[in-house]
């Protein structure tokens, strides 16, 4: 039996637009059930010479799906927690359409509002291309591990951070130069900070969070930390003592808590994201009956992005499934970073001097803090009489860390901030 043609209405034609309707024309949607009603473009655009776009109208402002109705799912690649995207995306669920969107901000943001009023009409909210592009780790969690109890989720969700620490050390640049190639190249925004300050990772691991944990996870519980500081001489010392820096995303469920982390930490350089680079995006799921699943792909851009979205179509009308089905079902407490006990990275630069040393095992002993390797390297400036002094340390809790980085930071010796990174065993 031949199913009814599902109207489509996308809302925005830039990059990830470009890609789907690119997709639409090259190979098809897959079926031959969909036709797309209107587009809204603020650009002039080409409308594939495709049957599915014979009727399709062109809006310049996307506020006119405000008003139009002739519709049965919103595709919205407009972007934005506010604004018109979320105008759109609130009035068509209210109206009973299904909305396929890529938005991370707005998803993040909005996860329980969407999901209480998508439940309310009965309509699909689906959201796979917001996190990862081209993995698809949505339906990884939502439907493939199902039957299986979700423990943690870690990964590398910014393709544009993961680009830059990537070639910063394979090229020996520093930082600001290889943003500023990342940009030439397209690969980050002209701005970048919810790229670099881990904003886009907060709001795609609050996605995960909320999807495997059943949950509302409020993006206020994420304090990201960015790479916008990072030196390139951590990431040649990470690299000597055997781990690469990764800007991480890790959402993971202990009893009753779950802890949300965002930062660039050291991973041992045998884990599977260790090995995930340039502006790929790699995730582990750790789940009880299948253990340890990873995934690895092209976490953004144009057609990777695109072929999400059109898989979230294609599962509307084929699984003709009604409602995000995503509802809160347990009250978690949500734990801070504060709270964490893990191993440390600690650069100490200082006066190259008898007792520098023991001032800092010292400190360390009074918090609690044991040492687990050590590597000392004069300056490469013979007249700065300083030393370099590079500390990875075993378990302890983060109180107790900065406690002692805050006295240490104020001894004579110490002649310039220490940087710290946290080490992620990813030991289950
Ligand atoms: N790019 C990626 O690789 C990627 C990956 C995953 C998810 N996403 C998400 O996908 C969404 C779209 O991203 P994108 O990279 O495609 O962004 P983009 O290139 O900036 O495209 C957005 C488009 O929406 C248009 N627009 C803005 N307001 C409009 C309005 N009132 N009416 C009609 N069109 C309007 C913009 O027009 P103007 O050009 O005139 O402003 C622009 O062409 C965002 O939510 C983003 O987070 C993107």
């Amino acid at each position: 039996m031949a199913l009814k043609k599902k109207k489509i209405a996308i809302a925005g034609i830039g990059t990830v637009g470009k890609g789907l309707l690119k997709i639409l024309e090259v190979n098809g949607n897959g079926s031959s059930d969909i036709e797309i009603t209107a587009i809204a473009s603020r650009k002039k655009i080409n409308i594939p010479k495709k049957s599915l776009f014979k009727k399709t109208c062109i809006f310049s402002d996307a506020e006119e799906f405000l008003k139009y109705d002739n519709y049965d799912i919103l595709v919205e690649l407009i972007g934005g927690d506010n604004g018109v995207a979320k105008k759109i995306v609130f009035n068509a669920l209210k109206k009973k359409k299904h909305v396929v969107t890529a938005n991370k901000a707005l998803i993040s943001r909005y996860w329980k509002d969407l999901n209480k009023i998508s439940n309310n009409v009965g309509v699909s909210l689906k959201f796979e291309a917001a996190v990862a592009g081209g993995i698809p780790i949505i339906k990884i969690i939502d439907e493939f591990l199902v039957s299986n109890n979700i423990s943690r989720i870690y990964g590398i969700l910014n393709g544009t951070s993961n680009y830059i620490l990537t070639k910063m050390l394979t090229t020996n640049k520093k930082f600001s130069e290889i943003l500023k190639d990342a940009q030439n190249l397209g690969y980050a925004e002209s701005d970048p900070t919810f790229d670099i300050d881990g904003i886009d990772t907060a709001h795609k691991l609050s996605i995960l969070c909320s999807l495997a944990f059943q949950t509302n996870c409020d993006l206020k519980n994420i304090k990201a930390e960015g790479i916008r500081n990072i030196d390139l001489s951590d990431l040649k010392y990470a690299d000597s003592l055997g781990y690469k820096v990764k800007m991480v995303g890790i959402s993971q469920l202990k009893g009753k808590e779950i802890k949300n982390y965002v930062y660039p930490c050291l991973v041992a350089k045998n884990n599977f994201i260790a090995n995930v680079d340039d502006v790929y995006n790699g995730v582990v799921v750790e789940s009880n009956f299948c253990k340890k699943s990873f995934f690895q792909g092209e976490g953004a851009g144009s057609l990777p992005t695109a072929t999400s979205v059109i898989s979230d179509i294609i599962s509307i009308i084929k699984l003709n499934k009604t409602g995000s089905k995503h509802k809160k079902k347990s009250n978690f407490k949500m734990d801070t970073v504060e709270n964490r006990f893990g191993s440390y990275y600690l650069r100490f630069t200082t006066e190259d001097k008898p007792g520098v040393i023991s001032g800092i095992a010292d400190e360390f002993k009074k918090n609690n803090i044991s040492m687990k390797s050590m590597l000392q390297k004069e300056s490469k400036n013979k007249n700065s009489k300083g030393a370099t002094i590079v500390i990875t340390t075993h378990d302890c809790n983060e109180k107790n860390m900065f406690l002692a980085l805050a006295k240490i930071n104020k001894m004579k010796f110490i002649k310039k901030k220490t940087i710290y990174y946290r080490i992620e065993n990813f030991i289950s």
